[in-house]
């Protein structure tokens, strides 16, 4: 990974345009493409690893150092990091607690599985997910994408965060149309950086931004 980053650099002037079409469409016609080969047997280790307790999301969790800090804030639950890479989960440096566990998946199969099983989360962290800043590449970004209503199906205590703050705003946007309203405020710089992402951003003079809510 580079050690510093350029700003995020758009053609949007705002909002996108079709922000509350592709949502509402989302909301209106649940998300039917096929999961991928091995997104059951994914889910299936998280389950066996559950053990009946509460769970964490960690979604686009990198190379899962964001998920062993978070399973030391959350003792009692099953903290969950999901990547899609390989590569970037084979990085992970394990940290000092035993209540978490690292899936390479693709989120939006592990959050559909979850739904389909009628399963809630306590909390679900998504920081720094990738921008796909260009006004065309809308649908890539997570509140674009057919699987975003099933966040507030999972529920809970939700934080994402970016260097983008019109991806943060957007996403703001995008939660209100599934009927909840969360707070868009600056990550406090005072802070140790949660990610590697976060990290090369602060390196690099970015201002950081979250969106919470609670969807419990
Ligand atoms: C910008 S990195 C951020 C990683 C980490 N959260 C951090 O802050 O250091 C975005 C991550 O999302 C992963 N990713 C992208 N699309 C994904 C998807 N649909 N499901 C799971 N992981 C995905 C990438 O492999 C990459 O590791």
């Amino acid at each position: 990974m580079q050690t510093t980053s350029k700003n995020v650099s758009t053609n949007q002037q705002g909002p996108h345009e079709r922000l509350a079409e592709v949502v509402r469409r989302h909301i209106d016609c649940p998300d039917r493409s096929p999961l991928q080969s091995d997104s059951r047997d994914a889910y299936a280790r998280l389950e066996a690893a559950r053990a009946g307790r509460p769970l964490v999301l960690d979604a686009f969790c990198g190379t899962g150092q964001s998920t062993a800090t978070l399973a030391l804030r959350h003792p009692q639950h099953l903290v969950v990091g999901i990547d899609q890479s390989a590569h970037r989960l084979g990085k992970h440096v394990p940290g000092n607690a035993a209540n978490y566990l690292l899936l390479q998946a693709r989120c939006e199969d592990i959050w559909r599985l979850l739904a389909a099983d009628r399963q809630r989360l306590d909390y679900h962290y998504i920081f720094y997910p990738n921008p796909w800043p260009k006004s065309a590449q809308f649908q890539r970004r997570v509140h674009g994408h057919p699987g975003f209503p099933l966040l507030a199906r999972l529920g809970g205590r939700l934080e994402l965060r970016s260097n983008w703050r019109l991806y943060v705003e957007e996403f703001a946007l995008a939660m209100q149309l599934t009927g909840h309203t969360g707070r868009v405020s600056a990550v406090p710089g005072d802070t140790p950086a949660t990610t590697l992402f976060e990290a090369k951003y602060r390196r690099s003079g970015h201002d950081l931004w979250r969106f919470e809510v609670n969807l419990s």
